[in-house]
């Protein structure tokens, strides 16, 4: 069973979750049913992702309370003026068919746009949070420049930064920045699109241990306190990334597995400081 994270606003947030970007909308609805059949009760999806719709028809199909479901979804990049994110969370919200979500995010901080001006967007997303039609909010791909300036001009503390972190990219300086300041780092692309799981440290581990090699990787991001969403479309991979809460890695493993990084060399999503969206 998947365990939960406090979050810094007093909520939780169930540390394994489904990811569904770059899940064909057609797909979104089947797909979902079966992460909660499996016992996912945490669903990222994002407006970008174009399949807000189909997450809701899930959940609505299960037969689960809303409140079972943990959803988070996020405030595209074309729509940070003001009135626009309010227009978007509207249209977030009337997507999925629901009054609330669990969580909402600023998708990318966009420092080269909108005169670098994400503080108001984010003193908007202060406002669902404050009408209850979020219970949290936080950002993703910020850096620690970025969320400086939020401690710095907002009331709010985001309650999580969504970042690219995997095997071969640490994102070390965000996420402790983050866990110092209790905002909980939620990696993206855990498993980094597969591209990991035949590392040969990792597949001496899992021959070691006899686990799968996406266990030992999603088990990690577990064990160093991360929220975690692998994506994935096939019921045997969901079921296999699902069940890492009965076992665990010594501390010689985390070490070695840590020791992949490649820093900066090993970022595959673009570079926050310079993406326009
Ligand atoms: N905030 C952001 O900017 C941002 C950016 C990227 C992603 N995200 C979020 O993070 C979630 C996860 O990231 P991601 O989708 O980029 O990558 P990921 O979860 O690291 O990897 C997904 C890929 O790995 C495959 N896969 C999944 N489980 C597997 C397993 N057990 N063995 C072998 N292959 C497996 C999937 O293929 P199959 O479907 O064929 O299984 C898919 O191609 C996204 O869905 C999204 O919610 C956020």
């Amino acid at each position: 069973m998947a365990e939960s994270i406090d979050l810094n606003d007093g909520t939780s947030i169930p540390q394994l979750g489904f990811g569904v970007f770059k899940i064909d909308p057609a797909e979104t609805t089947e797909a979902v049913l079966r992460a909660l059949e499996i016992g996912y009760r945490h669903v990222d999806t994002a407006e970008m992702y174009g399949n807000e719709r189909e997450v809701g028809e899930a959940v609505r199909t299960s037969g689960l309370d809303r409140e079972d479901v943990y959803i988070t979804s996020k405030l595209n990049n074309g729509e940070h003026r003001p009135d626009d994110a309010r227009r978007a969370f509207d249209g977030t919200l009337s997507a999925l068919g629901f009054d609330t979500v669990d969580l909402y995010l600023i998708h990318w901080p966009l420092p080269t746009r909108y005169d670098g001006d994400f503080v108001s967007t984010w003193k908007v997303l202060e406002e669902f949070k404050a009408d209850g039609r979020a219970r949290s909010i936080g950002v993703s791909n910020f850096q620690v420049a970025h969320l400086e300036l939020l401690a710095a001009e907002a009331d709010v503390t985001p309650a999580v930064n969504q970042i690219e972190l995997h095997l071969y990219f640490l994102n070390e300086e965000v996420r402790t920045y983050g866990e110092a300041r209790g905002i909980a780092t939620e990696a993206w692309s855990p498993i980094a699109r597969g591209d990991v799981l035949d590392d040969p440290v990792v597949t001496g581990i899992a021959e070691r241990i006899g686990r799968p090699p996406s266990q030992v990787v999603l088990r990690w991001h577990i064990q160093r306190g991360s929220i975690v969403f692998p994506k994935s479309t096939s019921p045997a991979r969901m079921r296999e990334n699902f069940e890492i809460f009965d076992f665990e890695l010594e501390p010689g493993e985390m070490e070695q597995i840590a020791g992949l990084d490649r820093g900066e060399s090993g970022r595959r999503g673009p570079n926050p400081d310079t993406f326009g969206g």
